[in-house]
């Protein structure tokens, strides 16, 4: 069995943004039903005995995240956690800022690739996770690593990171290094989570710009997948004037369309499809669009913060 708590499924920036002005944003800020006025920026937990948690990357907004969720506030001695480690995908802002948050002396684990900790280690602020109750575990691609308790147990789970194609983090790019920005493989993966009694298992990919022929493989029959949901379409945020950059040169593929996920999901059989990161821009946002009524029809849900799904 696996428990997973949605804690956000809000691109970076969140629903609404700061700064965005957009009819969807001011929907959302002035509490209209359609607009979800609460997406906080995506990220899951997820954890085989309900004591031990693990966060799918660490949103901006983790502070909130825990404390809307009494699945993470402390529950034994007086200072602990039930967060017992942190798995990043990528080293963007909003999958490593939230470790900001967890900086008072209490121990957990960080679990990436050498290229993310690579990220952290080169960016003193991350000191204030103190080295000496906070470790730092590499994860190898295609291998499986066993999740462990904050005594160092295994917590029941196994993590498996997958590269995906994607880009480096945005504030990482190097126009110099042409078209990929100077992205490498490793800074951006995928994750499936595995309780290691029952086999149970799940996909984790948050940040993904194409479904090559391996991701569609490995997906393939699985019983649950959170995917990349930044976009509806491709040029939504330059035709809506908020942005002179595509999708794909973001890194994330769109939903819509005969190259989007939805169609690329279509015919590989998996049990329940939800998107996280999803960005402002993206009509699915708003319950009452006809892109949310096609993204449901194909069998896609956009998860409520704080729901928490068993498999
Ligand atoms: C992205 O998902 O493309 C990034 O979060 C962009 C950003 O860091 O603003
Ligand atoms: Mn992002
Ligand atoms: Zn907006």
């Amino acid at each position: 069995m696996l428990r997973i708590l949605v804690l956000g499924a809000a691109a970076g920036g969140g629903f609404p943004q700061w700064n965005c002005n957009c009819p969807s944003c001011a929907r959302a800020r002035d509490g209209a039903d359609s607009a979800a006025p609460q997406a906080l920026q995506a990220s899951v937990a997820v954890s085989a005995d309900g004591e031990s948690w693990f966060l799918l990357n660490a949103s901006p907004d983790l502070r909130q995240q825990i404390n809307d969720n009494p699945q993470l506030h402390p529950a034994h001695s007086l200072r602990s956690s039930p967060i017992a480690g942190a798995i990043l995908t990528n080293g963007d802002v909003d999958a490593v800022a939230g470790l900001l948050n967890l900086r008072e002396s209490t121990p957990f684990t960080v679990y990436a690739h050498p290229r993310v900790l690579r990220i952290l280690a080169d960016n003193p602020i991350f000191n204030v996770l103190n080295p000496a109750f906070v470790k730092r575990r590499e994860l190898t691609l295609g291998r499986k690593e066993v999740l462990v308790r904050t005594d160092g147990s295994p917590a029941g789970l196994e993590v498996e990171a997958f590269a995906v194609p994607g880009k480096v983090a945005l504030y990482l790019e190097d126009e110099s290094k042409g078209d990929s920005f100077g992205s490498e493989v490793g800074d951006t993966v995928g994750l499936r989570i595995s309780n290691t009694d029952d086999g149970q298992y799940f996909y984790f990919i948050a940040n993904c710009v194409r479904l090559t022929p391996d991701i569609a493989e490995r997906v393939q029959g699985a019983p649950l997948v959170f995917f990349d949901g930044t976009l509806w379409r491709d040029d939504e945020m330059v035709a809506a004037n908020m942005s002179a950059k595509t999708g794909k040169r973001m890194g994330h593929i769109s939903m819509g369309g005969p190259d989007g996920s939805i169609a690329a999901f279509a015919d590989l059989g998996v049990g329940r499809k939800f998107f996280l990161h999803i960005n402002n821009s993206n009509p699915v946002l708003l319950t009452d669009t006809p892109e949310r009524a096609e993204l449901e029809q194909a069998g896609w849900k956009i998860a409520k913060d704080g729901t928490e799904i068993v498999i």
